[in-house]
């Protein structure tokens, strides 16, 4: 079930593969995490890389958040989807021309600058319009936060942001740069983080900064920390919203400066599964089991791209002794699994699993890989079922290609 829905019912209705979303879990975590800093000035960026499915990104818009927006198309959805330019920060480790001649004019929160070089084409563009734009530097403080490699960013041989060390010159150079106005700091170390110690670092370290630039008389609205709270996908413990809270508070309160936070994984990545169904099964030499799923790499690619653990469950379990499965996707790759040697009761083709806690870094990366159709989407509030995003078909994938010849 999905609050009161029916899972069976939802894949009879719409197909598989099907992403299902929870409005109800989206709020929870939401309000967990705005009431866990209450008490402090602070702003939630929804980070919509996350999902950046358009009912999703509403639904953040109508609890209140802000966004945090990846390149100029998360910015152009954004303001579709009702956010104003000044609640939408811009970030992105390379922002194209275009992105830049695009953000500048709107009047945006903070376009998060990777390095001197694109500052200088900010001030350009700015000066070139004869506006200010708002600027926070994302620095890099070389901390590590303990994450899967692929999902780091905080150590210099990651490639965002400007090594701490250099920020504050950057800083005291935007005072002889009239298109640039210093609003903030930006620092992210990256995502499913699961210990406080490296945030409360890399506060620490933004906040030593901002006091420094202070002295200078450089003076800034807010600090920008990021986002990467992790979650848990095998029931482990992780920090709840009230200890990352009280974690961050700690550091940056004695500063007065307004927080900006930018979540995505943690708003709504247990909010959504992956329902698929079994569409073969086969036995190899040696007891191995092989259940083929409809969905593969390319409706969920973290376990390929990452390694990731998912939970898999049936969604009507036989009550029988569990067996041990590889469950893997029907694309044509090796590494198009998602789990190898998982105990599983006896599974039968056309049997329905859920993947779950797929809300985050799903959908937002699937592909049409195999000429694969982007999947559906439902999302669930209070007991109805709507779809929020058809199939994708071949036609609408052809629709882009030229056709001409015989
Ligand atoms: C700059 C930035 N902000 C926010 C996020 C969101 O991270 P998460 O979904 O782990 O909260 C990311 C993702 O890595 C990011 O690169």
């Amino acid at each position: 079930m999905c609050d009161g829905v029916t899972l069976e019912r939802v894949a009879q209705d719409h197909g598989t593969p099907l992403y299902v979303y929870s409005a109800e879990s989206v709020r929870t975590a939401y309000r967990e995490l705005d009431r866990a800093f209450a008490g402090h000035p602070h702003r939630i960026h929804y980070a919509m890389k996350a999902n950046s499915s358009f009912m999703i990104v509403r639904l953040l818009k109508q609890l209140g958040s802000a966004v945090d927006a990846n390149s100029i198309g998360e910015v152009e959805l954004a303001m579709r989807a009702g956010f104003a330019p000044a609640d939408i920060v811009f970030s992105g480790v390379g922002k194209s021309p275009e992105e830049i001649e695009r953000a500048v004019p709107l009047g945006l929160k903070a376009i998060n600058a990777e390095s001197g070089g694109e500052l200088e084409r900010i001030d350009r563009a700015a000066r070139a319009r004869g506006v200010r734009a708002r600027v926070a530097v994302r620095v890099n403080p070389n901390i590590d936060a303990g994450t899967h490699p692929h999902i780091s960013t905080g150590l210099h041989i990651n490639k965002f942001g400007v090594p701490l060390e250099q920020a504050a010159g950057l800083y005291r150079k935007m005072l002889t740069q009239p298109g640039l106005e210093p609003a903030g700091i930006h620092v992210h170390l990256g995502s499913q983080i699961v210990t406080l110690d490296p945030m409360q670092r890399a506060a620490a370290a933004v906040v030593r900064l901002a006091q420094e630039l202070r002295d200078a008389g450089i003076v800034l609205d807010h600090l920008d920390i990021g986002g990467g709270l992790g979650i848990s996908y095998d029931g482990s413990h992780v920090p709840t919203a009230s200890e990352y809270a009280a974690a961050v508070l700690s550091i940056v309160k004695p500063s007065g400066l307004a927080i900006a936070m930018e979540p995505g994984r943690f708003l709504v990545g247990a909010a959504g599964a992956l329902l698929t169904r079994v569409i073969d099964l086969k036995d190899a030499p040696g007891g191995h089991h092989f259940a083929v799923l409809d969905a593969g790499m390319t409706e969920l690619m973290r376990p390929a791209l990452y390694g990731s653990f998912h939970r898999i469950e049936a969604v009507t379990p036989r009550p029988s002794r569990e067996l041990r499965y590889d469950i893997v996707g029907p694309v044509c790759e090796s590494t198009d699994a998602f789990a190898h040697d998982r105990a599983m009761t006896p599974l039968e083709v056309g049997d329905l699993l859920a993947i779950l806690d797929a809300g985050a870094y799903g959908s937002a990366m699937s592909s049409n890989y195999n000429r694969r159709p982007l999947p559906a989407e439902v999302l669930v509030d209070a007991g109805r079922a709507t779809m929020i995003r058809r199939r994708q078909t071949i036609d609408d994938q052809l629709a882009l290609e030229t056709r001409t010849g015989d």
